[in-house]
């Protein structure tokens, strides 16, 4: 591989590679606003401005300039060298490159910096993005001076919605045109443009649109600093009070790469968003996927019921043993679920095989939904092909298979996995069975139509595996612990186990010599 030297290293490049992408790769930040690993680069912050080293018996490009003399109180000249953007520059072996180690290339971004910061708000204090925000980051790390500006800063329009998900403030924007790429080259919407020029510039709407794309979350996550907010997150938390860990999004077969962010004192879910993953979802999600987290606390089946009230989860357990237990196996159906992970459908594939010794096997899940070329997925569950797998070379019964069967008395009592199957007849077949025994974890036709519901957590409440479209399987963590009284469903199967195991005793029991 050919190699260039960074600030006295040597690192390693592809053909093709800008200076900025072959230091990410190699770890190493070179600063940039307006550059991301997944657009063009327009090069229009220039932040990223680094030093070439002429090589040996050439002499370097070099600009006439005026500097600021203290002590004399007036600009002299002097030449420096022209800087060149990292984000543009393409590599070639054998060379130089001075980020860090230039004095003119600290000079250019500490003055990128001032500009930058000129007309901005001080606003951090209100400001959701504080915490994660560039400017502060590189204020810290680049400029550090006090602002010398005494005048008024330019107004401009603040709290502007750009449509049901984001809501824009034109004075905190340092016009990176980040979000206008995303809207052009991710979601192929092209609905945000500039207008005016200097400091007037700002973020403007096409003419009678809304951003409503379905990538429209994409233009907050991209956006630097917090001139583009997401209505879902706005003051909602403070960052730095926030612990993420790696998931996988439950929202379709795709199966992108996540961080779901929460507070580890109130148990809450406050926050979807992407973690790369070049092979699955490059760095984005789609809204729909970023705003599922909501379902971890929204509608949730937090109480165990029997003839639909109330009781404790041992009754629960007892009657779901007493009525899924028996002779007429044959008739019990048990419906796996997509939705959960590979270890919550072995458990109950497990058990319907095993103990219970269910006549008939089948896979529930979301119906299909909306699909495009671009991340999301028909198949609106993350587990398919997870599930598929468990039967090895054979397959469960087809679900269209359900109905008739109900209709003929083949299928009397059913135990079902997860809170949604994919039609309403199917819900409604469900409903006429003489026993249903539903581990859910959201309100819905299917646990209002049960006889039994033992209540399970979610994705969020318990590590799993998920399979996605393309065949990969992928870890998911666990955020919080699981919302009482439900537990993680391969849990809830074992206590379901043991639940039938005691009722068999009984009924050898009470059989007697
Ligand atoms: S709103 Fe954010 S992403 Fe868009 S141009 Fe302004 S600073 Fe950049
Ligand atoms: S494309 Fe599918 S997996 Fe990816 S974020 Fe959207 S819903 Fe989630
Ligand atoms: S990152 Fe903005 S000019 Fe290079």
């Amino acid at each position: 591989m050919p190699t260039f030297v960074l600030d006295g290293h040597e690192l390693e490049f592809e053909p093709g590679d800008t200076i900025i992408q072959a230091a990410h790769r190699a770890g190493i930040d070179i600063p940039h606003y307006c550059w991301h690993p997944g657009l063009s680069a327009p090069a229009n912050c220039r932040m990223c401005l680094v030093e070439l080293v002429p090589p040996a018996g050439r002499s370097p490009l070099l600009l006439d300039v005026l500097r600021w003399d203290p002590d004399r109180q007036q600009y002299v000249p002097e030449k420096k060298p022209k800087l060149v953007p990292a984000c543009q520059q393409p590599l070639a072996p054998g060379m130089e490159v001075r980020s860090q180690s230039s004095e003119h290339v600290r000079r250019a971004r500490a003055a990128v910096q001032e500009l930058l910061l000129v007309n901005h708000p001080v606003d951090c204090p209100i400001c959701d993005q504080a915490g994660e925000c560039r400017l502060q980051d590189y204020w810290l790390e680049y400029q550090g001076t006090l602002k010398r500006m005494r005048d008024e800063i330019v107004h401009k329009p603040k709290a502007v919605p750009f449509g049901p998900t984001i809501v824009y403030d034109a004075e905190r924007c340092i016009v990176c045109t980040r979000c206008i790429r995303v809207s052009d080259e991710l979601a192929k919407d092209p609905i945000l443009s500039l207008r005016e020029r200097g400091n007037l510039t700002e973020v403007v709407l096409s003419p009678d649109r809304r951003l409503d794309h379905p990538y429209s979350l994409m233009t907050e996550y991209v956006c630097p600093v917090g001139a583009l907010t997401a209505v879902d997150f706005r003051f909602k938390a403070r960052v730095w009070f926030l612990r993420s860990v790696r998931t996988i999004c439950p929202g379709c077969a795709t199966g992108c790469n996540a961080f779901l962010d929460y507070d580890p004192r109130t148990q809450r879910v406050f926050r979807h968003r992407p973690r790369q993953n070049l092979r699955v979802n490059r760095y984005w999600m789609c809204d729909e996927g970023m705003l599922s987290y909501r379902r971890v606390h929204s509608g949730r089946v937090l109480e165990a019921r029997v003839g639909g009230k109330a009781t404790t989860l041992d009754r629960a357990l007892g009657a779901a043993a007493a009525r899924l237990g028996g002779s007429d196996q044959a008739r019990l159906a048990v419906i796996l679920s997509p939705q959960h992970s590979n270890e919550d459908n072995q458990a109950l594939f497990a058990l319907a095989r095993g103990a219970l010794g269910a006549g008939q096997l089948f896979m529930g899940g979301r119906g299909p939904g909306e699909g495009d070329e671009i991340l999301r997925h028909t198949d609106k569950n993350p587990n398919t092909a997870g599930v598929m797998g468990l039967f090895g070379d054979g397959h469960p019964e087809p679900i269209t298979g359900f109905v008739p069967a109900v209709d003929a008395r083949r299928i009397t009592r059913a135990l079902v996995l997860g809170s949604e199957v994919p039609n309403l007849e199917l819900a409604a077949a469900l409903g006429q069975l003489e026993t249903l025994v539903v581990l859910g974890t959201h309100q819905g036709s299917l646990v209002e139509r049960a006889s039994v519901v033992l209540p399970v957590s979610t994705w969020a409440e318990s590590e799993g595996t998920f399979v996605n479209a393309q065949g990969l399987a992928q870890k998911s963590e666990r955020a919080i612990r699981p919302i009482e009284p439900s537990l993680p469903a391969r849990q809830m199967v074992d206590a379901l186990r043991g639940a039938l195991d005691h009722a068999t005793t009984a009924r050898s029991a009470g059989a007697g010599p």
